[in-house]
């Protein structure tokens, strides 16, 4: 049965798209594993990096999206594997072959979705924490069903905290919280790791950090060490990789779809070492 990461923080613009394809890519094309990718944002970032505009646009005309797979989930039985695009991205394994990603694209659709499942389960004057955990319950019982179809399922969330994304955390055997260090960072992540360990403050304090299922991710990490001190509070009170991604230009222009196939060192350029750095310290707790 595959093994489920979520990649997520209530704040935007962290990296969680980037570190999620990145991820995919690195276990596919170096752990030599079969990957899904679950867009679970609207925007649909890392379905445009994998798809580029054109396919994503396709898979939006015929639902084969995260929105028409939920939809559909209310009134049928639909199977998880007819809504999923094969062999996507623009990777290239070492023997030539086409990295094996498989995508359940984001869909513009989501959120109103989102909003439709929550008036299904409110019917009949449920109370709204009924209805809203109904709907959580929904989504991850729904997401489960993607468990035997590959051997890592990465779920990018969306910021904020979206009963999609509730569901997902609940689903995930670990979370990456990749998270920019500045002064707010830490309210983010003390937020989020709450909900992840859906415990209060106090009962998270007593939690030691090898027994929470989430790891925090110092990314646009600046030459120079005038992070470091934004790091180290974090990881004073969460568990932290020890790689860091750093601020770089050519992460950046990973972010976009290529027509034509590439090794991961063209892809990523001098990204790539931090990468295959943080693959190998993810590769001991990731038992795929
Ligand atoms: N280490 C990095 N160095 C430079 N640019 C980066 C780095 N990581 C991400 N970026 C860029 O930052 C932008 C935001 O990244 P990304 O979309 O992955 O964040 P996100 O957390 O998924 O955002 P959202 O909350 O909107 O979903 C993108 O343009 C991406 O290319
Ligand atoms: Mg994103």
């Amino acid at each position: 049965m595959g093994y489920f990461l979520a990649v997520a923080n209530r704040k935007g613009g962290v990296g969680k798209s980037t570190i999620s394809v990145m991820l995919a890519h690195a276990f596919a094309v170096w752990g030599g594993k079969r990957v899904l990718l679950i867009d679970l944002d609207a925007q649909s970032n890392s379905s445009l990096i994998l798809t580029g505009n054109a396919q994503w646009i396709e898979a939006q005309k015929s639902s084969r999206n995260i929105a028409a797979y939920i939809e559909d989930r209310m009134y049928g039985q639909n199977p998880i594997a007819d809504y999923i695009m094969r062999g996507v991205g623009d990777i290239e394994t070492d023997d030539g072959k086409p990295a094996p990603i498989d995508l359940l694209p984001g869909s513009l659709q989501f959120e109103d979705m989102q909003d439709e499942l929550i008036s299904h389960y409110s019917r009949h004057n449920t109370p709204f924490r009924q209805a809203k955990a109904r709907c959580s319950e929904h989504f991850r019982r729904a997401l489960h069903f993607a468990a035997p179809l590959a051997d890592l399922i990465i779920l990018d969330c969306a910021p904020g905290i979206s009963n999609a994304t509730q569901a997902a955390l609940r689903l995930a055997d670990q979370v990456i919280v990749p998270f920019r260090p500045d002064s707010v960072s830490e309210f983010a992540v003390d937020k989020i790791s709450m909900i992840i360990e859906a415990k209060d403050a106090e009962q998270l304090i007593a939690t030691p950090h090898n027994e929470r299922k989430y790891k925090c991710l110092a990314n646009y990490v600046r030459p120079g060490g005038q992070d470091q001190v934004f790091i180290d509070t974090i990881a004073a009170d969460h568990p932290t990789l020890v790689t860091q991604m750093p601020m770089s230009g050519d992460l950046a222009n990973a972010f976009f779809w290529s027509p034509e196939r590439q090794t991961l060192e063209e892809k990523y350029g001098t990204a790539v070492q931090p990468m295959a750095a943080l693959f190998r310290e993810l590769s001991a707790y990731i038992p795929v």
